[in-house]
């Protein structure tokens, strides 16, 4: 079986977990893919660390753009993280006829109609499971496991670091300035925190659910955001007295006059099962109108949980890779040229 060639950008936290995950399950994964995935080139500054995350027999090189051209890559997986270079390589890779993983909410957040749009003029797909509450398969969910549902509404504790940060604050009484250090030092904060708490990182990611939930494009200028910077200590001691948690949401609704889209702190009846998801983890609500109301739970961050979505990606990708084009399934819930834009 000829392997599928995957370039990888990047080789972070999430990259180191991607590596050690194909390795550690490569005969599940090459089952489930239908050929083995094999990390052929890795690109980074850092050559030194990518040499010895990705060991022996793997290309290296500082040239991401030599990744996204090299005839021999069929996947290109986007670790890079924000919007400047990443969202060029990633228009390059779909214009040399690659399919895209990425996990970079932000990117697709904000540029993502661009980027689909070129990815379905060029047949190629962009696959982005990652890029949203990490582990949790909650786009796969949203767009497949749902499929048949017309979504209501969807709310979620989609970002690991402000979720962290109220528990701490709630449990040991700490400040929040100590919370978001810890957050820092265990790897689960933005590299501009301030997108963690200020609801940025949330409302990215709210935006791409919507997107697939509704079917209309990613509309993240048009959403309410607000974080946990001004939450005090004694915020969170009064909400418990009165028997509520506070919990960071991002949430999209439909509504008759469009698509309502919000992120901010929110007093939550501390017997709700959303109310008692601590710590880093994430958790979505789906209110679909036949299945009614689902929930998923699991880890927002971290190396593994996070490669486990671009791993799953990768395999899609693999599967549909060798499908008639014509009939590929775009990663997407709505036909970009076919959209009309709704009121948010
Ligand atoms: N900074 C993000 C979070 C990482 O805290 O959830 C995962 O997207």
């Amino acid at each position: 079986m000829k392997p599928i060639n995957v370039g990888l950008l990047g080789i972070g936290t999430v990259g180191g977990g991607t590596f050690t995950v194909l390795k550690r399950n490569e005969e599940e994964i090459t089952r489930r893919a239908g050929r083995p995935i094999r990390i052929t080139t890795v690109a980074d500054k850092n050559l030194e660390l990518a040499k010895k995350v990705a060991g022996d027999g793997v290309k290296l090189t500082d040239d991401a753009f030599s990744v996204v051209t090299d005839p021999e890559i069929d996947i290109v997986v986007e670790l890079i993280g924000g919007y400047g270079i990443a969202k060029e390589l990633v228009l390059k890779a779909i214009e040399n006829g690659k399919h895209v993983v990425t996990a970079n909410k932000a990117l697709l957040a904000v540029h993502g109609n661009e980027i689909f749009a070129a990815a379905q003029k060029k047949g190629v797909m962009v696959a982005f499971e990652a890029a949203v509450a990490g582990g949790i398969p909650i786009i796969k969910a949203l767009r497949e496991g749902l499929s048949a549902n017309r979504i209501q509404w969807l709310a979620g504790i989609i970002n690991g670091t402000t979720n962290f940060i109220l528990s701490e604050m709630r449990d040991k009484g700490l400040s929040f300035a100590e919370v978001l250090a810890e957050a820092q030092r265990l790897g689960y904060a933005e590299a501009d925190p301030t997108f963690d708490i200020e609801g940025v990182d949330a409302a990215h990611k709210a935006t791409l659910m919507a997107s697939i939930a509704f079917g209309v494009p990613v509309q993240f200028d048009k959403a309410y955001v607000e974080g946990i910077s001004k939450l005090d200590g004694v915020d969170i001691k009064y909400a418990e007295q009165l028997g509520y948690r506070i919990k960071l949401l991002g949430i999209a609704r439909r509504r008759d006059s469009g698509i309502e889209l919000r992120v901010h702190p929110t007093l939550i009846p501390e017997k709700r099962l959303i109310a008692n998801v601590e710590g880093a983890m994430n958790a979505v609500l789906v209110q679909g109108d036949a299945v009614g109301a689902t929930l998923y739970y699991g880890k927002g961050a971290g190396a593994e949980p996070t490669a486990s979505a671009v791993i799953a990606d990768l395999v899609d990708v693999t599967r549909l890779h060798t499908a008639d084009p014509e009939h590929r399934v775009p990663h997407l819930a709505f036909q970009p040229d076919q959209i009309t834009e709704l009121p948010v």
